[in-house]
Formats: C-alpha cells, sequence, structure tokens
C-alpha cells in the first residue's frame, strides 16, 4: 500500500502544528507501528527538523541545510534543469525518517518559472510547480506508511504545492474566538488547490490528477473544567462542524512545556498532566488513523 500524506496547515501562527505533527508522527511509530516520514517545509523556524534532528539548529540559523532537500527541487526547476536530485532523507529521533526544511524555501514563488508567453506552455510550467512535492516524494510512497508534512504559517506558493502533494489535510487549532478563521481559510486554501488543479488539468489533459481533502481541525490546547470542555469552547468546537473537527483534543498544560523544554515528546515526560496529554494524543492518533482511509 502506497503511504498517506497529511499536511498540517493553518495560517494563523502557534495553534499547534507542529506539535501536533511531531506527537502524532510519534505516536504511530511508537504505539502503531507504521513507518513514518516527516517533511519541513517550515523555512522560518524548522522546529520539527530541530527537533528531531538537534545538531541541525545552527545550520538551519545559519541558512546552510546540508543535504539535498525539497528547495533544491524548486531551485531545479526554475533553472530549467534536467539534472535529477535525490532527497537526502534523514534518520532522525524517536525512530522518525525526515527531510529537513530549507530556510531558502522561502524563496519559492511561481514568479521564478521562467518567462513563457504561450498559454500551454505557462499552464505546463503551473503544474509542473504545482506538482514539484508531489513527484519529489513518489519514489517513498510504498516505503513509508504516513507521510506527515509542517508548514509555515502563511497562504502561499509553497503551502499550494504542499497542499497538492497531500491526500488530506488537518488544521491545528486554539478554540478562541478567532478558531473558525484559521480553519475556514485552511479549507478555502484546499479548495483553490483543487479548483487550480482542475482548470490544469482540463487544459493539458491530464486525467490522473486527485482531489486534496480536509479531513478535519484538530483542537489542541483546549481548556477543561470537571473533564469536559468549558462551555465556550464546546461552542467554539461545534461551529467547526461544518468544515470537520476531530472528536479527540489535547488540553493545554505543562507536560508539553515540559517536554518541548526537553527535547522529547511529551510520552516520554512523568507526572500527572503529561500522563493525560501523552493518552489524548494516543487517542488523537488512534482517530487520525481511522479518518485516513
Ligand atoms: N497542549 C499544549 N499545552 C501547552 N503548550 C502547548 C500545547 N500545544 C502546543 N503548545 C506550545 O505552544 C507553542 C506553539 O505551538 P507550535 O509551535 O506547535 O505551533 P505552530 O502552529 O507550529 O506555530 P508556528 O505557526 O509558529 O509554526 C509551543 O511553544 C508549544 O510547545
Ligand atoms: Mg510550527
Amino acid at each position: 500500500m502506497s503511504s498517506k500524506v497529511i499536511g498540517f496547515i493553518s495560517e494563523k501562527g502557534g495553534v499547534g502544528k507542529t506539535t501536533a505533527c511531531y506527537h502524532i508522527a510519534i505516536a504511530l511509530e511508537r504505539y502503531y507501528k507504521k513507518k513514518v516520514l516527516v517533511i519541513d517545509t517550515d523555512y522560518q523556524r524548522g522546529g520539527i527538523t530541530c527537533k528531531l534532528i538537534p545538531s541541525l539548529m545552527e545550520n538551519f540559523q545559519k541558512g546552510e541545510i546540508p543535504y539535498k532537500n525539497i528547495y533544491h527541487k524548486f531551485q531545479n526547476l526554475y533553472a530549467d534543469s534536467e539534472i535529477n536530485i535525490n532527497l537526502e532523507i534523514q534518520k532522525g529521533k524517536f525512530n522518525i525518517d525526515i527531510i529537513p526544511s530549507d530556510p531558502k524555501l522561502n524563496r519559492v514563488s511561481v514568479d521564478k518559472l521562467p518567462g513563457e508567453r504561450d498559454v500551454s506552455k505557462l499552464s505546463l510550467n503551473r503544474y509542473k510547480h504545482l506538482s514539484v512535492i508531489k513527484n519529489a516524494i513518489i519514489p517513498y510512497i510504498y516505503e513509508y506508511d504516513y507521510i506527515l508534512i509542517d508548514t509555515h504559517p502563511e497562504i502561499s506558493d509553497l503551502l499550494d504545492c504542499v497542499i497538492y502533494a497531500c491526500d488530506y489535510c488537518v488544521s491545528p487549532v486554539k478554540l478562541d474566538r478567532q478558531s473558525s478563521v484559521g480553519v475556514a481559510s485552511a479549507v478555502e486554501a484546499i479548495n483553490n488547490v483543487n479548483k487550480n488543479v482542475e482548470q490544469l488539468s482540463r487544459v493539458l489533459s491530464i486525467t490522473n490528477a486527485k482531489k486534496t481533502d480536509f479531513l478535519g481541525a484538530i483542537v489542541m490546547m483546549a481548556r477543561e473544567y470537571s473533564e469536559e470542555l468549558i462551555y465556550t469552547m464546546q461552542q467554539e468546537k461545534s461551529q467547526l462542524n461544518m468544515f470537520g473537527v476531530f472528536d479527540n483534543y489535547v488540553t493545554e498544560g505543562d507536560g508539553i512545556r515540559i517536554a518541548a523544554r526537553s527535547y522529547v515528546p511529551v510520552y516520554d515526560v512523568e507526572g500527572e498532566n503529561a500522563d493525560k496529554q501523552s493518552k489524548q494524543f494516543k487517542s488523537l492518533t488512534r482517530e487520525f488513523i481511522r479518518k485516513c482511509v
């Protein structure tokens, strides 16, 4: 079976994309015996890259990633080069493979494509751009059960390529007043990519283009009262039903903060709160597997 490819997207920063991606990746591997590849496209923080390969933090800050990564695939396209570049997948901590992020991914833009007047060639170039990540992972889709992609909080040409590479996207969310905005814009970004692909497919007579589906919002940093979500959050959560929302959620708490400080997942931290968040992530991951049919 080929891998399920899932993107963690939201144009809102600090909602828990990286935390969710990291914990679900480790839970898939550790508790559900799945083979997992993480692709980091967050060119600004490279958060999951540094969590899985701490020694790369310095390289990331200097802007020099020593391995061939997704950026090199775009560079190749912009240079109109036929040379095949092999991605250098790294072994990260906790038995998770990773394609590290590259700060240069901030240069990704359709404006860098070679100029073209001919409409069908222009469409072809656009389609090649949109397909960069999708094509880059084709050689690995029988090697992994899941490929998870972490992203930067911004709607961009790069995000479009992530969405097109994915079977599904999820959108982590804090249940505050603006949470529905973050989820709605993620769903809109997916719809736009699907429309764009449909149009390009028509012009280019492509028959096998697949749609990306929204799998649901994932509530992170929830607050409870007597083991129940607090009332205002229940209301916010039910507002998200129109897009789809995971039943399981993760509560806000020190377990995850302590884990982050020690460069480990919350599963490896002791204490009541950490235990609770660990259980929540395991249940969330079970639901994630069930939803990724
Ligand atoms: N359930 C939680 N309890 C406590 N802290 C949390 C929880 N979830 C996430 N955090 C913390 O919130 C902060 C933001 O989380 P994270 O980096 O995962 O968000 P993000 O959406 O990836 O942000 P960005 O958009 O900047 O990449 C981090 O410091 C993380 O440790
Ligand atoms: Mg992040």
